[in-house]
Order: structure tokens, then sequence, then C-alpha cells
């Protein structure tokens, strides 16, 4: 147990590799717009989808460590990558030792709880970085909750690197998007849902749907997660006491601020505060 955690209520921590859990953070803050968040995105080492298990884990528990050091009790990943390869093993090995009374949680379970109501025909795409498709979470996750959905995964290497670079609306993607969306239907022409399984893709939507039959079903999995987490605070009073209340956000990265305020504006419609941190 680690004596010098602070032991006051305080903000809900929100974790990415870079910009995209900025997706999940804003439909958090409609969800649950009264508490206080600090956004962490670990932009200097982004991004994590290629990077092995070890070291994906390790870079994700500084992060959780550094989040529970700055107060939060709570810390969300909300990066699919960091779910798959270290939600389990910080929740299993590391919470014990760091504090068994905080909480690590991650985006994949509340996404695949969601799928149920929404496939017709239990024909599911997923799209997502390597780290996520290798791990094998996303069909491990779907085999427990719904033996009868089949799940397909392609990764989708280089869409991380063009929304970290502002380059998702421009005519490169087009290339990288149609290649793996026309992989990923060709494996299963059936398909007739597709989650969004990394947390920077919604940014890609409006050329996923050009590359996409209207009928198919595009899942961001923002709205979801934060539908879990409101079910979750109001199931366990003894988290939401330690979440302090006053509808604040400040942003951390381990890059520069200058350059995470100008691409935050892509995900985000407000002007934030961001500091610089370091994590390692
Ligand atoms: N946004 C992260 C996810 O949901 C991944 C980004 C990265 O590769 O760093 O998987």
């Amino acid at each position: 147990m680690n004596a010098s955690l602070s032991k006051k209520p305080g903000p809900i921590g929100i974790f990415d590799s870079g910009y995209g859990g900025l997706t999940i953070l804003s439909k958090i803050k409609e969800a649950l717009p009264e508490y206080d968040y600090i956004y962490l995105g670990d932009n200097a080492r982004t991004p994590y989808g290629t990077r092995s298990f070890e070291v994906v884990y390790e870079f994700t528990l500084q992060a959780v460590k550094k989040l529970f050091e700055m107060g939060c009790h709570l810390v969300i990943l909300a990066c699919n990558t960091a779910s798959a390869k270290a939600l389990r093993s910080i929740q299993i090995n590391d919470l014990p030792q760091l504090d068994v009374n905080r909480r690590v949680l991650g985006v994949i379970r509340p996404t695949v709880e969601a799928l149920g109501t929404i496939t017709r025909n239990n024909h599911v795409g997923i799209l997502a970085t390597s780290g996520t498709i290798l791990s094998e979470s996303y069909p491990l996750e779907v085999n427990k909750l719904f033996p009868n959905i089949s799940i397909i995964g392609e990764a989708c290497p280089m869409w991380v690197p063009l929304v970290e670079n502002n380059e998702g609306a421009n005519e490169g993607a087009d290339y990288f998007i149609k290649k793996n969306i026309t992989s990923l239907l060709n494996k299963d022409k059936d398909i007739d849902t597709i989650i969004l399984g990394c947390t920077h893709y919604p940014i890609l939507i409006p050329k996923i749907k050009e590359y996409t039959a209207k009928e198919i079903n595009i899942i961001s999995q923002g709205k979801y997660v934060a539908e879990s987490l409101k079910d979750y605070m109001s199931r366990h009073p003894e988290i939401d006491s330690k979440c302090t209340k006053n509808s604040k956000c400040t942003f951390y990265t381990t890059e520069s601020t200058e350059k995470f305020k100008e691409s935050a504006s892509i995900f985000l419609d407000e002007s934030i505060d961001v500091h610089k941190i370091a994590i390692e």
C-alpha cells in the first residue's frame, strides 16, 4: 500500500496514449457533467498500438500511478490498446499493492456489453490497432457475453498516426481507410455492425462512412463507456464519494502543450487548460 497517496476525494482520471481518449472524455462529460476530470495524454510516446505487451503495460502503469498521485481514486483507461494489454494485470497484480480502494476501468467491456442489442445478424467486425487485434481481447470478451456472435478483426496500423497528425480528413487517409475496410468486409460479407475499437477512430467517421454500406452500424465507444460509467457510479457509492464534483477538467500531456491545444481542438469544442507532465 502506498502511504503517500492522499485519501482526500479527487478528480476522475482519464488516460490515453494521445488524443483518442478525448472522444471518450467528451461523452463522459456529457453524461456526468458534475464531476472533475484530469485527462492525461502520453502524446510523447504515442502510438501504443504497435508496441509490445510489456511496454504498453509499463507505460500504462506509470500513467495510472501518476494519476493516483494527482489525487484520482478512479482511472478510466480510455484506450483500447491499454485496456487490452494492461488493464487486467493492473487490476489483479498492481492495485492490491498500490491501494486496494482505488479503481481502474477500461473501455472494452462496456463496448462489448452494448453489442447484444445492436447487431441484427450476429456478424460483427472490429477495426482496431494491431495491439488490440493481436491481444484477441474483443473476441474473448464477446465469446463470454454473446457466444452466438461472430467477430472478425482488422488491424489498422496507419489510422492513429493519421489522426495524431491531423491528416484524417485529407486525401492520403482515403487509401488506408478504404484498404482496411475492404479487407475487413472481405473476411465476412455479412457484417452488419463495425466496432471502432480504437478511441482515435471516431474522428475518421466521415471517411469510414464513404467506404461502408449505409445499412452497416458503425459503433463509436464513447456513448457506451459513458453510460456504463454512470451506472457504475450509481452502484458504487464508495467510489462516487471519492470523486470531487466542481465540473472542472484539466489536461496534461507528455508532449508540447501548444501542440496538444491545437490538436485537441479537433476533438473538443472548448478552450482548454493544458499542462506538461513527465510520467516515466
Ligand atoms: N487510442 C488508442 C486505442 O484506443 C490507441 C492509440 C495508439 O495506438 O496509441 O487503442
